[in-house]
């Protein structure tokens, strides 16, 4: 695409993302920026927690706790079925673990021309809060796996790079979204040097564009699946996951 394509894609995300806000019945109004819940078993409902000293200092957790991060994709919000019955799933399947969402629902769906940016500013708060974790409440990072849906994906590739206090131990990501225009350096998107272990599911055109992690699934060859429409994003024509498997 060019660049004028590009421009008249972006302006019609952006006003089917206000409509998508607009009409979309949980995004947490009033509340703006990146956010931080935490969920355990013991209780019913979120609780929010700041990306401080004071918040993460407030965490139910040992430094045995397992931690699974989720971030959500572009529209989205926290507040998404989908992440619900993930975070009740995990709760279930880890029991004592703490699940931690990541919400950033404005920042990207009403300020889509500062994506990029605040795609940045997403990941640094999130890599700050882990460290807070690692340094604060000795938390161990092989203990942390973090879940990236679409962009959230691609965020949980930069959460990676950021994090200062070693390697993150597991990175999930689901259809991780790659860059449009083509990235300068590889702290852009998901790739295997992100995590100990990089896992990846691609069920979709969007989500096979982004290179190998450890362990690749490619649903019904990645690309669309039964009973799907076949609306996908245009080709960019820069890289594709094949492409990746053959560069050392
Ligand atoms: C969420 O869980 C409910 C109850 O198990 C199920 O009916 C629903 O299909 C799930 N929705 C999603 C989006 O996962
Ligand atoms: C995010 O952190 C990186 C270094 O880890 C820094 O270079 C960059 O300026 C920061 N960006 C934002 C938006 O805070």
């Amino acid at each position: 695409m060019n660049m004028k394509q590009i421009l008249v894609v972006s302006i019609l995300m952006a006003l089917v993302a206000v409509v998508v806000v607009k009409v979309y019945p949980n995004y947490p109004s009033g509340k703006l920026g990146v956010l931080f819940y935490y969920c355990t078993s013991s209780h019913e409902d979120r609780r929010e927690v700041k990306a401080t000293s004071a918040g993460v200092a407030g965490l139910p957790l040992s430094s045995d706790t397992q931690i699974s991060i989720i971030i959500h994709g572009y529209t989205e919000s926290s507040f998404r079925v989908w992440i619900l019955n993930l975070t009740d799933a995990l709760l279930v399947a880890e029991p004592g673990s703490l699940v931690i969402l990541v919400d950033y629902w404005d920042l990207v769906t009403i300020s889509r021309p500062y994506m990029m940016a605040n795609t940045r500013q997403i990941a640094n708060t999130t890599a700050q809060f882990i460290d807070l974790l690692v340094e604060e409440r000795g938390v161990r990072l092989s203990k942390i796996h973090v879940i990236g849906f679409s962009l959230g994906g691609r965020i949980s590739g930069l959460v990676g790079d950021r994090v200062k206090s070693g390697t993150l131990g597991r990175i999930t990501g689901l259809d991780a979204s790659y860059p449009w225009l083509p990235p300068k350096t590889k702290d852009e998107f998901l790739d295997a040097s992100d995590a100990a272990l990089v896992v990846t599911l691609r069920t979709s055109t969007i989500g096979s564009y982004s290179p190998p992690g450890h362990i690749d699934f490619h649903a019904n060859g990645g690309h669309i699946q039964p009973g799907c429409s076949t609306w996908y994003l245009p080709k960019t024509g820069y890289t594709h996951a094949s492409d990746w498997l053959t560069t050392p």
